[in-house]
């Protein structure tokens, strides 16, 4: 099999395709040939030595593919050979080949594509539990997300939409027609714009009732500020960390300075009626029946026409630092893939 190891710490070009023998499934396990592997920008924060979860390097990132089963482990049912696939894998999707627990296997509802398949896990659950499970987002209310362009962004606005909330997005502007197009209601080019002041002005200074920020650092203070009474602001990143394609732990460092650490207690949660929540999809592992009850109904509303990945580009394996130049340029609208 073929997998791209990230070999040290650095820019992309330390992504390198190296071959390794075929893996077998031991118990409980299937083997699936991938079609297709999501990037995430967790992949990045890793590959620049900024992603304390990621074991040590050299490492086969990677938590998401998609594929036919070829192979069951001791304990596994024969009939999934054939089968297929998407499922979530703890580090090593980046790999044409892997061996993964059946319990992080979903079966693809027929007509959904490779690639539509491996944008899914890690994008819609992520949203999920964001905008369902912890933001609790009704029809009518305004949810503002950040970096509405990627691959979260782009799932959380399907989502959201799907509830019947308004949705306002931040991007960079050469994507605003696109994303509208998407279902986004209100754009804000936050590089040109204070996205605080452009909120409250399309809320007729009420402010919103959930806030997706994945930004991190000064965009918390603002984004709390800006929630209206009973509001919500969900945390699940910090991409303000990542300056460059180099690792600049300088730059890191400023970012954390800008955390409202003092901001939120729970006296001034109380007495503002505000509530602040985190999301990491990388620590509910222990969660895996909760997050199958979430793709039932997840792959139901892709039946259904509901939600629907956008596939902003894909790349070859041999094509990696590319893909990651892409990300990092700010170029994707929707999910970029890797595939062998
Ligand atoms: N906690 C979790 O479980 C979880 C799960 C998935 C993702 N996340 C986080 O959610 C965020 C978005 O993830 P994603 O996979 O949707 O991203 P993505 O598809 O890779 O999209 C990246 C987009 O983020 C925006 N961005 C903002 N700051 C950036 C920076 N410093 N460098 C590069 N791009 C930046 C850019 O769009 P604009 O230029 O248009 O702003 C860029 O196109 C990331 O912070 C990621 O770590 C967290």
């Amino acid at each position: 099999m073929r997998q791209i190891w990230i070999t040290k710490i650095g820019p992309p070009e330390v992504l390198e395709v190296k071959e390794a023998p075929d893996p077998e499934p031991k118990a409980g396990e299937v083997r699936i040939r991938v079609e297709a592997s999501g990037i995430n920008f967790a992949d990045i924060l890793g590959r620049l030595g900024l992603y304390p979860d990621l074991p040590p390097i050299p490492i086969v990132p990677g938590y998401e593919v998609s594929g036919h089963v070829d192979a069951v482990g001791a304990g596994v049912a024969a009939n999934w050979v054939g089968r297929d696939v998407l499922a979530a894998t703890r580090f090593g999707g980046y790999a044409d080949t892997v061996c993964v627990p059946i319990k992080q296997v979903f079966v693809r509802p027929p007509g959904m594509s490779a690639l539509e398949a491996a944008s899914i896990p890690v994008n819609y659950f992520t949203a999920w539990q964001l905008i369902v499970v912890m933001g609790s987002l009704k029809a009518n209310e305004t949810v503002l997300i950040h970096s509405a362009g990627g691959g979260v962004g782009i799932a959380a606005t399907q989502i959201a939409k799907y509830i019947g909330a308004r949705v306002i997005g931040t991007a960079s502007a050469a994507k605003h027609a696109e994303l509208r197009a998407l279902g986004a209601d209100h754009l804000i080019d936050y590089r040109t714009e204070d996205f605080e002041t452009r909120t409250r002005e399309i809320t007729d200074g009420r402010g919103v009732e959930l806030i997706l920020d994945a930004v991190g650092g000064e965009s918390w203070k603002k984004g709390y500020r800006v929630l209206a009474p009973t509001g919500r602001l969900g945390v699940f990143g910090i991409s303000a960390a990542v300056s460059g394609k180099e690792r600049n732990l300088l730059g890191m460092l400023a970012t954390l300075a800008r955390v409202p650490w003092f901001q939120f207690n729970p006296l001034s949660l109380m007495n503002a009626n505000k509530g602040v929540f985190g999301v990491n999809l990388g620590h509910m592992w222990g969660e895996i029946d909760r997050q199958r009850q979430w793709a039932d109904q997840l792959l139901n509303l892709w039946t259904r026409g509901a939600i629907k990945p956008k596939v902003a580009s894909t790349f070859p394996f041999a094509e990696a630092p590319q893909a990651h130049h892409f990300v990092q340029d700010r170029r994707n609208i929707g999910k970029v893939l890797l595939v062998p």
